[in-house]
């Protein structure tokens, strides 16, 4: 039966443009993201020229204007030198949080320093959320600082049994904190490295069944409020040399494989809205979007890949699997943009 959801939001999806559109830029992004069911997506600030100014945010909201099929919004960065351009950057319906990388990754705009982190969460006096790239010990350390200075945060990307329980545990003494998990850590485990080599590389590095298992008991005990792609795309060269870059694709695969999760009786329709939709719209204060939606099959069966990809990267960990409910067709502000694989503007 067709069924009809809400344009679907994911707060964290990497467009590449400007700077390395080789992999993807706001035309071929913002056609994955329709063909996988979101009609707002927010985008990460690491490109090459962070987004660390108002010029570079500006220059993405220009060229997003421009070229993008959906609703795009942006989280502005910081490496610690530019506190004073915060109030302005909050203070832009443009930017929806900030984002700071604790560990290494694409980009290479790591901070750690613990006085400057803390600077920082003292600087962003605003309630748009910070979020955080924090694996290991530096996990805790932001937990810590988000509730000393009583700002909002949201760990990105949880990996891990044992950060699954640290939120969890924090969470019972401060509420101003919340959590995105990634399908690929939700469906892939270590097992899958061999086969996928370099294309498996991703940060955080995808864990063991256990980690798996947490993972979605953190769904089920609401630990974890949203399901965000990370869309990293990197080309297939990239993926294939001695030291692979980290990331995957994932906005045109998401929706598919929790749909699964549903057709598998593993979750329940009403949470994957909920992951999708409720709360990341609630968290980010995502606009509403008149006369969007997007329409499915959730008892339809399809092979991931079968009708190839929008994303300029041309590949997915998940190519071949069966997944559910393929997107059928997307209207965004009340003219139907997309249907049956086809972009009809
Ligand atoms: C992301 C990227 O490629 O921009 N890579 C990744 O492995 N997740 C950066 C990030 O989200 O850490
Ligand atoms: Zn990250
Ligand atoms: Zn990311």
């Amino acid at each position: 039966m067709i069924v009809q959801l809400p344009g679907l939001i994911d707060i964290h999806v990497h467009l590449r443009e400007p700077g390395a559109t080789h992999k993807e830029d706001f035309l071929t992004g913002s056609s994955a993201a329709i063909a996988g069911g979101f009609t707002y997506i927010l985008d990460m600030p690491n490109n090459p020229i962070p987004t660390f100014s108002i010029e570079a945010l500006e220059q993405k909201v220009s060229l997003s204007k421009e070229k993008a099929r959906c609703d795009i919004g942006f989280h502005y960065g910081t490496d610690g030198n530019n506190l004073d351009t915060f109030p302005q950057a909050w203070n832009d319906s443009a930017v929806f949080g900030l984002k700071i990388y604790c560990n290494e990754t694409t980009g290479k705009y790591v901070v750690t320093e613990e006085e400057l982190l803390d600077r920082i969460f003292a600087a962003w006096r605003s309630l748009k959320p910070i979020l955080v790239h924090a694996e290991g010990n530096m996990l805790p350390k932001m937990l810590f600082l988000a509730r000393k200075h009583q700002r909002r945060i949201h760990v990105c990307h949880v990996a891990t049994a044992e950060d699954v329980q640290i939120i969890q545990k924090e969470k019972a003494i401060y509420d101003q904190i919340t959590c995105g998990v990634c399908p690929h850590h939700l469906f892939l485990t270590t097992d899958d490295e061999s086969r996928l080599s370099g294309f498996f590389r991703v940060k955080p590095p995808i864990g063991n069944q256990d980690d798996q298992d947490a993972l979605w008991e953190g769904i089920h005990d609401g630990t974890i409020d949203i399901v965000e792609s990370d869309h990293a795309p990197h080309t297939k060269e990239e993926k294939t040399v001695a030291e692979p870059a980290y990331g995957m694709p994932g906005l045109e695969t998401t929706l598919g494989l929790l749909l699964r999760a549903v057709h598998d009786k593993r979750l329940p329709m009403k949470i994957v809205l909920a992951l999708l939709y409720d709360r990341p719209k609630r968290i980010f204060s995502v606009p509403d979007q008149k006369d969007t939606y997007v329409t499915c099959d959730p008892d339809e069966p399809y092979r991931i890949g079968e009708d190839g990809y929008f994303t300029k990267c041309q590949w997915s960990p998940f190519d071949g699997w069966e997944a559910y409910g393929k997107v059928r067709r997307v209207v965004f502000r009340g003219a139907t943009i997309y249907q049956d694989g086809r972009f009809l503007i």
